[in-house]
C-alpha cells in the first residue's frame, strides 16, 4: 500500500519524506487554509519535495471553470492530480481532462455508486472517506472493500485512496482492504512507527547494559 501525506505542511512531509514514507501528498482548500500562504506557492514547493503524485483541489464548480482551473494547476508541476468534486459537473470534467492525459483524483466519495462513476468517467484516483461516513454512524471501511471489490471486478486502472483517515486502525484496516493508497494526516503518521511496549523494552535494554562489564 502506498502511503500519500495528507497535509499542507511542508515541514511535516519534508520529515517522513527522510524515512521513505511518502509516496504522494493529498491537499484540500481546508488544508491548504492552514498553511496562511499562496496555493500556488504550497504546491509548487511540495512538488519540488516529493517526486509522487500531489492531488490540487479545484474550487470551480462548473465544467467550465473547472477545466479552465485544471489546466492551470497541471502547469504547475508535472506530478500535479487534478481533485474534483463527485458531482455531474465533476464527472464531466474529470472525463474532459482524462481525454487531456490530465490525471484526476474525484473527491468527497460516499458510496460505491459515486465510486463506480467516478471509475467509468476515467478517474485517476477516487477517494472515499472513511471517517466522515464513521462520523454519521456508517462504516466507512466497508466503502474501501465495496470499491476494491467493483474496481477489481471490471478490471479499472482507477486507484483507491482511503481518504478522511483519522487514526491507526483506519490505517491498518485499509491495509487489509487492499486499497491502493491511504493518504494520512501528517500529524497521525508519526503514531504509526510508535508502540509504548518499544519505548519500554528500549529502555529496559539500556537499563541492562549498564551491568554488562566494559
Ligand atoms: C483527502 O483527500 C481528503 O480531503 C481528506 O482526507 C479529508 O479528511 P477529513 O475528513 O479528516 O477532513
Amino acid at each position: 500500500m502506498k502511503f500519500f501525506l495528507d497535509t499542507g505542511n511542508i515541514d511535516e512531509i519534508k520529515r517522513i519524506a527522510k524515512l521513505g514514507l511518502v509516496d504522494g501528498v493529498t491537499t484540500n482548500p481546508t488544508l491548504i487554509a492552514k498553511e496562511g500562504r499562496p496555493f500556488k506557492d504550497i504546491i509548487k514547493e511540495i512538488c519540488e519535495v516529493v517526486d509522487g503524485p500531489v492531488s490540487a483541489e479545484v474550487i470551480g464548480l462548473t465544467v467550465e471553470e473547472m477545466v479552465k482551473e485544471a489546466e492551470e494547476l497541471a502547469s504547475w508541476a508535472p506530478n500535479v492530480v487534478i481533485k474534483l468534486p463527485m458531482t455531474e459537473e465533476g464527472l464531466e470534467a474529470t472525463y474532459e481532462l482524462t481525454k487531456r492525459g490530465i490525471k484526476t483524483n474525484v473527491t468527497l466519495v460516499f458510496s460505491a455508486a459515486q465510486g463506480l462513476m467516478a471509475a467509468k468517467a476515467g478517474a485517476t484516483y477516487i477517494s472515499p472517506f472513511v471517517g466522515r461516513l464513521d462520523d454519521i454512524g456508517t462504516e466507512g471501511m466497508a466503502l474501501v472493500r465495496d470499491l476494491k471489490t467493483i474496481l477489481a471486478n471490471y478490471g479499472f486502472e482507477t486507484e483507491i485512496i482511503a481518504a478522511s483517515i483519522r487514526n491507526i486502525e483506519h490505517v491498518e484496516k485499509t491495509a487489509v482492504a487492499g486499497a491502493d493508497i491511504a493518504t494520512i494526516p501528517g500529524s497521525l503518521l508519526p503514531k504509526l512507527w510508535k508502540h509504548p511496549l518499544t519505548d519500554k523494552g528500549i529502555e529496559q535494554f539500556l537499563k541492562d547494559w549498564e551491568i554488562v562489564p566494559k
